[in-house]
């Protein structure tokens, strides 16, 4: 093991103890110590899910990335593993980029991710190079191949960029060889998805460019997946300082999804549509999994890189992950929903139905917490309302809320009150269907994130907060006359 593993573990070790558990998100991944950004190698092997992460154990700030290493049971109690990767080979010195997983036929779990290295360019400039690279395990301990880099910029096609070329996801086909999908930029105005084939998982060939920018979708994209899902194969993708598009894309480095259909002998993506995954202000680099049961669940890192440096130094862990979201496709739309094991962890049902309230603020008995799985659906009605909004994470400084707009079909994620003393970003709209003022809306809330899952996951938004925790208030709020159905209940994990 390198001096720089070794070190990473021994601090992230001594570190830890002093970051008390209910100091840490409930039931969702956290950095062990220090920073932590993308989800990689998101993975089962040996009966565990495996999640690693982009991680700089020594500051609550991006550095040299490592991978970090938790495994689970129900993707929702996390027990840490020692640090899997530092960056520690000449290939990798800068960083240990993304990266996804596979379990190889002779049972070993195979890492391949991105490694930075530093050059001077022929005209004096220092820059990153990023290759791929691979390295063997038991799920424990990590071996970096002896061979490694195994992709480089050696085979990139035209205008292909050697500076920004990463993130590779492999999958073992069923014919027994294996694809990569690589994100990269092209001379020629940005993102684009490369797939590599191999037949050993250590020699690979550029094959071909899936999916090209196009002068849409921002500039470099990041961090693929492409998967199967009900009839359709759906790409997941990462992007850089994107334009806003009407109600999408309003998030600068975003995400955005593809439905479309692959052919991974002839190396042929067919774009059909693209949307924004996650409409809130924290959502970014998921990476998705299939589970032993046959679902595909998706987690990404529950952060934005415009309001993610504001914290202090003292920051003891910085970055979660968002919640597992079991994904489907309906009628052309990625569909997301809470992973249903949280539903074992639901205590203190409290149901109200048909509450009616008009321009007021009322909370309910018994609705309350910062751990809270709470169901709204509200009725339609002939005479629209104008405004109706759950508040939480409340007390009488602080709120964090969410409204809706029925004559706009507007709903918009609100963190101004959540305790933030910065100028950055706090409020994201999403344009949602109702009937008639009809919505529903299912709010997970834990003790520094929410995420709203509208109309049983047609959209999803995700918001962080770092509220303090005794703001545990919920309150409904009406502008008109608001009908509506409440089910709650306190998440015990
Ligand atoms: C996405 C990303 C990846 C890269 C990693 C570096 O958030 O920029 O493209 O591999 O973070 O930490």
């Amino acid at each position: 093991m390198s001096q720089a593993l070794r070190d990473a573990r021994n601090y992230e070790e001594y570190k830890e103890q002093m970051i008390k558990p209910e100091n840490r998100p409930g039931f969702h991944l956290s950095a062990r110590v220090g920073w932590m950004n993308d989800p990689n190698g998101f993975s089962r092997y040996q009966d565990k899910y495996h999640m690693f992460y982009q991680y700089h154990p020594y500051d609550s700030h991006w550095g040299p990335m490592h991978w970090g290493h938790a495994i689970s049971d129900d993707l929702l109690h996390w027990e840490y593993l020692p640090a899997a990767m530092a960056p520690d080979m000449p290939y990798d010195h800068a960083g240990c980029f993304s990266g996804s997983a596979i379990e190889l036929p002779d049972g070993r779990h195979l890492l391949m991710y991105t490694g930075v290295s530093e050059i001077i360019t022929e005209t004096g400039e220092r820059r990153s190079i990023q290759t791929q690279n691979l390295a063997f395990g038991d799920g424990v301990e990590y071996h970096k191949y002896a061979h490694n880099p195994v992709i480089t910029a050696e085979g990139l096609p035209e205008g292909g960029s050697r500076f920004d070329f990463r993130d590779p996801k492999i999958v073992r086909i069923a014919d027994g060889t294996y694809r990569a999908l690589l994100a990269n930029d092209n001379t020629d105005g940005g993102g684009q998805m490369l797939l590599y084939r191999s037949d050993d998982a250590l020699h690979w060939t550029y094959m071909s460019t899936l999916a090209k920018n196009q002068g849409r979708l921002g500039q470099m994209w990041e961090c693929p997946d492409l998967f199967r899902l009900d009839g359709y194969d759906v790409m997941l993708a990462s992007t850089q300082d994107m334009l806003p598009k009407g109600f999408e894309y309003h998030n600068g480095d975003g995400t955005f999804y593809l439905i479309g259909r692959f052919d991974p002998e002839k190396g042929i993506y067919e774009e059909l549509s693209d949307h924004a995954i996650d409409y809130g202000i924290d959502f970014y680099a998921p990476q998705s999994i299939l589970t032993p049961d046959g679902r595909h669940v998706m987690i990404g890192w529950m952060q934005n890189w415009d309001t993610c440096n504001l914290h202090t130094k003292s920051t003891p862990w910085f970055g979660q992950m968002s919640l597992p979201r079991e994904l489907s496709v309906k009628n052309g739309i990625l569909y997301q929903t809470p992973i249903r094991e949280l539903e074992e962890y639901r205590g203190n049902e409290v149901t109200y139905e048909n509450v009616v309230i008009s321009d007021e603020a009322t909370s309910l008995p018994g609705i309350e917490g910062r751990m809270v799985d709470l169901e709204v659906t509200v009725h339609p009605t002939d005479t629209l309302f104008d405004r109706f909004a759950v508040r939480f994470a409340k007390n009488e400084i602080y709120h964090t809320g969410v409204s809706f707009r029925p004559r706009e079909s507007v709903l918009k994620v609100d963190r101004k009150f959540s305790g933030s003393r910065r100028a950055i970003i706090h409020q994201r709209r999403a344009k949602v269907n109702h009937n008639q003022g009809g919505i529903k809306l299912r709010l997970i809330i834990d003790r520094y994130s929410v995420e709203v899952f509208v109309n049983d996951g047609e959209k999803v938004m995700t918001a962080t907060y770092d509220t303090e925790l005794s703001a545990d208030q919920i309150e409904f709020f009406a502008h008109g006359t608001v009908a509506f159905d409440v089910k709650s209940y306190r998440l015990e994990m």
